[in-house]
């Protein structure tokens, strides 16, 4: 199954000179961008963005977070996009994720945690229609995609 997903480096990625290589990472496990601008967020849109937190005793200190400084956010596209880039990300708190993960590899902090990303099909459609323009989401080919996702990829259900 090809899916799109809604990935965000936070702040503090932008800030610690990691945009490179977190990156990296979804290039690596063979996801494509499809879209991308770096910003620094309105109140409003991350308020809108956290919106299923609001009310939770952390969502203040969030939105303060995120609207920081710049952010860069991304619509990556491939096969099983979204739980491929939770995982690729780790566990929310930094402390807690496994080495090898972006969040497991880059900080030990609670909520500083570098990067977000969508949870699910309904909050990737969500999120990305929040961020960005029809057109501004690109469709081409990737040269080494025969090579990086198969027909059976492409009929598979997650
Ligand atoms: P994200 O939405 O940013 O990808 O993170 P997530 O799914 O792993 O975690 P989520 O539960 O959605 O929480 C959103 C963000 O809020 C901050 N947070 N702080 N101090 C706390 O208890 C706490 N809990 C969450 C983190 O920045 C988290 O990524
Ligand atoms: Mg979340």
């Amino acid at each position: 199954m090809i899916e799109r997903t809604l990935i965000i480096l936070k702040p503090d990625a932008v800030q610690r000179g990691l945009m490179g290589r977190i990156l990296t990472r979804f290039e690596e496990k063979g996801l494509k961008v499809v879209a991308t601008k770096l910003q620094v967020l309105p109140r409003a849109l991350v308020e809108k963005h956290y919106e299923p937190h609001k009310g939770k005793p952390f969502y203040p200190g969030l939105v303060d977070y995120m609207t920081k400084g710049p952010v860069l956010v991304l619509c990556f596209e491939g096969p099983f996009c979204i739980e491929a880039s939770r995982k690729l990300m780790g566990a929310t708190f930094g402390y807690k994720a496994e080495p090898g993960t972006i969040r497991g590899d880059f900080t030990a902090s609670k909520g500083m945690n570098l990067v977000h990303g969508s949870d699910s099909p309904e909050s990737a459609r969500r999120e990305i229609e929040l961020f960005f323009k029809p057109e501004e989401l690109l469709n081409y080919e990737l040269q080494n995609s025969p090579w990086m996702c198969s027909d059976e990829d492409r009929k598979a259900t997650s």
